[in-house]
């Protein structure tokens, strides 16, 4: 009744945002991502007695609120699925580094689908469990597995079609390579769950982000099968400018750009002017995570610094959430 999984983070090239169920967690446009190594969430899951309540601990405090009821939500899931009518205990710890730039629900998530699905007893899916995932939230569907995943966006009312599938693993192309540019240390102010609703509501160019999207995921393939950078980096670029300029155009605008990602992404296109094979992709936040290879990873850290990175987190391809014989507790 009790077990332990780890996951890593992702990060998307082309972009997930907007939903068109917003109970059940379903986008209108499918996206892909890269899992993102050595950052990873580690959660222990116990199911105790029947009727305890359930107690949920992440990274050394009690969760309350919304943070609660979402893992509530993947737990009475499992419990669903299993038939188990028992409260559960979770410790969840995540190693990312102090303002990794980077959110860590997505492995979370993933973590806690996994780690709660084997402590309930049920066989490994990894359909199910990225489905699971998903309930808590959208983008930690595609970090059940490693290396490249797509979200499939499906068309069933009831989400049972849309999940994240692996289109490469972690060893397809090893010298990928992903840097955090850590460029503001604050808190977002929108987060992305309201930014994309809002977004959704009353950008007028909405229609135009979804369809474009949906149009890059077999490009976005393509150009990793044959792993081209350059094309790959420009897709990169132009997927986070359009969602971007999607949030621009709501109604008050949002925007999640500040100088220092100004600043970091005209630094990025002189870099490569300069012949330094770099290109920058960018979540709802200020932090640029910019794509190379690893021949280049010193260089393109050094300009990060340059451009007023205040610190940078080194990223890999990482492999499949998985579970762990040592628990949190
Ligand atoms: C910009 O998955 O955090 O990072 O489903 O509401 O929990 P919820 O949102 P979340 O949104 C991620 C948005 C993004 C793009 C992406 O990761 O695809």
């Amino acid at each position: 009744m009790k077990a332990t999984a780890q996951a890593h983070p992702n990060i998307a090239l082309v972009k997930y945002w907007g939903k068109r169920d917003e109970a059940l967690i379903l986008p209108h446009q499918s996206s892909l991502s890269l899992t993102l190594a050595p950052l990873a969430v580690r959660t222990t899951v116990e199911f105790g007695a029947p009727g305890e309540p359930d107690r949920v601990e992440i990274n050394g405090r009690q969760a309350k609120g919304s943070d609660l009821d979402r893992v509530v939500r993947v737990l009475d899931a499992v419990r669903t699925e299993s038939g188990l009518e028992r409260g559960a205990q979770m410790v969840s710890r995540g190693d990312f580094p102090e303002a990794a730039g980077l959110a860590s629900s997505a492995a979370a998530f993933a973590a806690l689908a996994v780690a709660a699905r084997a402590a309930a007893g049920l066989a490994p899916d990894t359909r199910v469990a990225s489905i699971l995932a998903r309930l808590g939230s959208g983008s930690a569907c595609r970090s059940i597995q490693g290396g490249v995943c797509v979200w499939e966006r499906g068309t069933r009312a009831d989400g049972q079609d849309s999940f994240a599938r692996q289109a490469f693993s972690a060893t397809h192309w090893p010298e990928l390579r992903m840097l955090v540019a850590v460029v503001s240390r604050e808190e977002k102010e929108v987060k992305s769950r309201d930014g994309m609703r809002h977004t959704v509501e009353t950008s007028p160019y909405y229609a135009a982000w979804v369809k474009d999207a949906e149009a890059e995921i077999p490009r976005a393939l393509d150009f990793i099968a044959h792993k081209d950078i350059e094309a790959l980096g420009a897709l990169a670029e132009r997927n986070a400018w359009r969602m971007h300029c999607t949030s621009l155009a709501a109604d008050p605008p949002l925007s999640y750009l500040q100088p220092g990602t100004l600043a970091l992404i005209n630094r990025v296109r002189r870099a490569r002017e300069e012949g330094v094979p770099v290109w920058f992709t960018l979540d709802a936040g200020p932090n640029p995570v910019l794509l190379t290879l690893s021949a280049h990873e010193d260089a393109v850290e050094r300009v990060a610094r340059e451009a007023g990175a205040a610190s940078t987190v080194r990223c890999y391809p990482g492999g499949d959430a998985v579970l762990l014989r040592e628990h949190l507790f």
